[in-house]
């Protein structure tokens, strides 16, 4: 066993979706640390651009802006192209993207519901779909390529707050994961996903502000999670340690989903 290599990702393709901040930042500081070249994407531009910058200067591996708003097939197509460009194969897609609405039942918009789902289940499979060629080229039973979707808890459990078509998208990509891993495993693609727990990002911050004790009282663990627990999941899948595994959803909660609170 090559235990130095283990856990590498140097030197892999690596595209994250919603790079640009949060848990996406995260996953993608990991993978620059470890000396990927990681592609970043979200819709405001200046944001990928700074983020990419700020990664790049940590280094050792790079990282490069390719903005992309998507919930437009259009942009996914051209953000393909892009890619394509630069790079000949890509070694780990990770769909991080997504958004959240919360409202109660009865008013519940019809169209926040159908932006939430297109972004979170929708697009996960539209942007698998076009870097297949891309996760394809470089893919064998022996160097296999992967796909992390990033889904939740909340998709497992559902939660107390009124995000019906969050969590209904999360429970949807989970499967999602489970039917990809299936059809493209003998194709060498891995698919997995990862169900995080609470994470301290813009999409929570409105939550733990006005229920932070609460929330922090259902984690067994007693903290939020950090920048290394999501990265080194995903470092973890995409090397040679992950490779006897697809089709599974991790939960990276602290607990959360065996809390008896
Ligand atoms: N934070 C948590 O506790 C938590 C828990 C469970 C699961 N998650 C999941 O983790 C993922 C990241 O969430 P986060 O907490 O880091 O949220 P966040 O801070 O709001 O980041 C969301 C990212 O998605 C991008 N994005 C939003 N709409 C987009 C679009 N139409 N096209 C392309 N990119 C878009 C955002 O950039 P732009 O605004 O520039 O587009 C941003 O980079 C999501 O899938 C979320 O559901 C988060």
């Amino acid at each position: 066993m090559d235990i130095q290599k283990l856990f590498s990702v140097k030197d892999k393709v690596v595209l994250v979706t919603g790079g640009s901040r949060g848990i996406g930042e995260m996953i993608s500081t990991g993978f620059v640390q470890a000396g990927a070249r990681v592609y970043i994407s979200s819709r405001s531009a200046k944001n990928c651009d700074e983020t990419a910058a700020r990664l790049t200067a940590l280094g050792p591996g790079v990282c490069i802006s390719l903005p992309a708003d998507l919930q437009s097939l259009d942009d996914i197509k051209k953000l393909v192209t892009e890619l394509s460009k630069r790079e000949k194969h890509l070694d780990v897609l990770i769909n991080n993207s997504g958004a959240t609405w919360g409202a109660p039942i009865d008013k519940y918009p019809d169209e926040a519901f159908q932006k939430v789902v297109n972004l979170n289940l929708n697009r996960v499979f539209s942007l698998t779909q076009a870097c297949l060629p891309l996760l394809r080229a470089n893919a064998s039973t022996d160097h296999p390529s992967r796909v992390i979707n990033i889904g939740s808890i909340n998709g497992i459990n559902p939660p107390s707050f009124e995000s019906y078509a969050y969590s209904s998208s999360k429970a949807a990509v989970h499967h999602l994961t489970r039917h990809l891993a299936a059809r493209l495993g003998p194709e060498g693609i891995l698919v997995n996903a990862i169900a995080p727990g609470v994470f301290a990002t813009k999409m929570m911050a409105g939550t733990l502000k006005t229920s932070g004790d609460k929330i922090l009282a259902g984690i067994p663990t007693s903290r939020v999670g950090s920048p290394e627990d999501i990265a080194g999941t995903c470092l973890y899948l995409s090397s040679r340690a992950g490779q006897y595994t697809t089709g599974a959803v991790f939960p990276v909660d602290g607990g959360s989903l065996v809390s008896k609170i």
